[in-house]
């Protein structure tokens, strides 16, 4: 069936994060689309809702199938049962991996810039944030390997936080990439997490590499977990839900006995139905959601460089956020952020990403495309009447 991207749905007063805060916003914030979920998920909710009972649920066999076959057939990850483990989130879940590789004081190493909360879900726990800057290079950023093995001496680092893809800079790593990675990590003995909620927004002409995929061929499995979930990839973040993957008997069970200190293993019944539908039945919308994606991510290129040629512009190569860099057009964070919000635009402001993200700005382009046109023209007067104007529409 054909799906309609264009249709504008009004989620104000739904208690969407995304429109909560604002009424004559348009908001290209919080990582959410809003497109509708495919039709064989809200099915399989209909089908719950309309036996009527929702009692206490526990993952079926065909739950495992379906996750088992997603991941070896389209990234080669091959998975049993005892590798699969649930989680309310996958944020919930970096925080659980604090108690699972560390103790507190124990120095944790993220790259910058680094989607919010591994750095807070860091601090929090009462580890010791280090950071390696990407470099940008040829427009794009890279892993900093020199100083990443630098710091992992210096600090005698425990854990890596990985972001693969990458956001808020929307870098697929690649196989060589992840590679240099890992031997960096093994030669030091440094725990790996890998979250990979982005995975199935990897856009044409890249190709995601799942860590534990490398991480197990090398025979360093038993350092190293992905994350990943449903959630970003099919639209439902409110179901909350996601999974654990980990291929050492031992660290699996170390993981688990963690999530029952606080018996935070289960899922409600929902988040199981919409997994388990979205990977057997959700393909087809995922492929038409990407290709209206990739229209929209050419749609802001475009419009940018014709009418904001100095904002500096990251291609991604996963997902729908893009990041700008304002700097030709603000000397000061606050300032930038400010000025959008006083043209009716929300995007993030960059610096929530870290030292790397001084005035940048991260889009959200997975909006029907009227909207995403009217918040570019809301950027662009932003813009034109600020520090450096340059065109007219
Ligand atoms: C890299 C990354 N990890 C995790 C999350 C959120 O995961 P969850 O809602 O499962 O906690 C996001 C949401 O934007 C994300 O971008």
């Amino acid at each position: 069936m054909q799906y309609n991207f264009d249709e504008i749905i009004d989620r104000r007063n739904t208690g969407s994060v995304k429109w909560h805060y604002f009424d004559d916003t348009i908001p290209l914030w919080v990582a959410d689309m809003d497109f509708k979920a495919a039709k064989p998920i809200l099915k399989a909710i209909e089908q719950v809702t309309q036996h009527g009972i929702l009692g206490y649920t526990k993952p079926t066999a065909a739950l495992y199938d379906s996750i088992i076959q997603w991941h070896s057939s389209r990234y080669g990850l091959l998975l049993d049962k005892q590798n699969i483990l649930f989680s309310p989130g996958v944020v919930p879940s970096l925080a659980l991996m604090m108690n699972v590789f560390t103790e507190v004081g124990d120095a944790v190493l993220v790259n910058d810039p680094i989607y919010t909360p591994f750095m807070t879900k860091v601090e929090q726990n009462g580890r010791t944030l280090v950071t390696s800057l990407l470099k940008e290079v040829d427009g794009k950023y890279q892993l900093d390997l020199a100083d990443i093995e630098a710091k992992i001496i210096e600090h005698k680092v425990k854990l890596y936080l990985l972001c693969n893809p990458h956001n808020p800079g929307g870098r697929v790593w690649t196989t060589d990439e992840i590679e240099a990675l890992l031997v960096l990590c093994k030669k030091h003995d440094v725990a790996v997490v890998s979250d990979e909620i982005h995975q199935d927004l990897t856009l044409s002409g890249h190709t995601f590499t799942p860590f534990l995929k490398l991480a197990e061929a090398a025979g360093y499995a038993h350092n190293v977990v992905s994350l990943t979930s449903m959630t970003k990839t099919f639209n439902v973040a409110g179901i909350k839900g996601s999974m654990i993957f980990a291929k050492d008997d031992a660290l699996i069970k170390k993981i688990s006995q963690r999530q029952q200190l606080n018996d935070e293993y289960e899922l409600n019944l929902f988040a199981y139905t919409v997994m388990q539908s979205a990977y057997e039945n959700g393909g087809e919308w995922l492929a038409q959601v990407l290709a209206y994606i990739e229209n929209n991510i050419e749609i802001t290129l475009d419009f940018l460089a014709r009418h904001l040629p100095d904002i500096k512009v990251m291609r991604p190569e996963a997902s729908y956020l893009i990041w700008l860099d304002c700097s030709a057009y603000a000397q000061d964070d606050q300032a930038l952020y400010d000025k959008l919000r006083a043209a009716k635009v929300e995007l993030n402001a960059g610096i929530r990403y870290g030292s790397e993200g001084h005035l940048k700005m991260r889009i959200n382009v997975a909006c029907p495309e009227a909207l995403l046109r009217e918040g570019l023209n809301r950027v662009y007067a932003a813009f034109s009447g600020g520090f450096k104007p340059k065109l007219s529409l």
